[in-house]
């Protein structure tokens, strides 16, 4: 099986599980490839699967406006994110499923739901997956949620 993983991540959270999944993903036998959200091609079909994640801002996907304000409390810059490449994203047939990150405890809103529901108006086959939890807006993932995103890339398999 080959996994693409697109990842969007402000604080390096969102990475650390994007890293997680695709490690177990490895040891099960599949070739996994993880790429930033900024630099991933339009093109999906060189991958039998595609999962897509982004930490929470504002009960959906980040923003220009949102991804500065991160920055502004010491995020690393990015030029874009997985809003915009969902929106560059040429029609394939591959299935996506996708991911976040968000604080605990906050509203019901997050990025994996914004992102499946984006991609499917595009015409892409989505599927919400699983959100991960994060202690405060730039990090740390909680305790076991590492754990949890190894668990969850077990349940993948097409
Ligand atoms: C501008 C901004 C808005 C946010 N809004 C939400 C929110 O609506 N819900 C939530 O659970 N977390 C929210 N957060 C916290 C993020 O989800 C958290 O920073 C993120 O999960 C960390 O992931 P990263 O390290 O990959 O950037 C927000 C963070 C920022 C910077």
């Amino acid at each position: 099986m080959r996994v693409l993983v697109v990842v969007e991540s402000l604080f390096g959270n969102t990475h650390a599980i994007a890293r997680a999944v695709a490690e177990r993903l490895r040891e099960d036998g599949a070739e996994v490839e993880v790429v930033d959200a900024a630099s991933a091609g339009p093109r999906l079909d060189g991958a039998d699967l595609v999962l897509a994640g982004a930490p929470t801002h504002n009960l959906g996907l980040p923003t220009d406006r949102s991804r500065a304000s991160a920055v502004d409390r010491g995020a690393q810059p990015v030029s874009s994110g997985l809003r915009e490449w969902i929106g560059a994203l040429e029609a394939s047939s591959t299935p996506v499923v996708t991911f976040a990150t968000k604080v605990e405890g906050r509203f019901s809103g997050s990025a994996s739901k914004a992102a499946a529901k984006l991609l499917r108006r595009r015409g892409l086959s989505a599927q919400q997956g699983t959100d991960f939890v994060v202690a405060g807006t730039a990090g740390p993932l909680t305790e076991g949620e590492t754990d949890r995103a190894r668990e969850w890339a077990t349940t993948l398999h097409t």
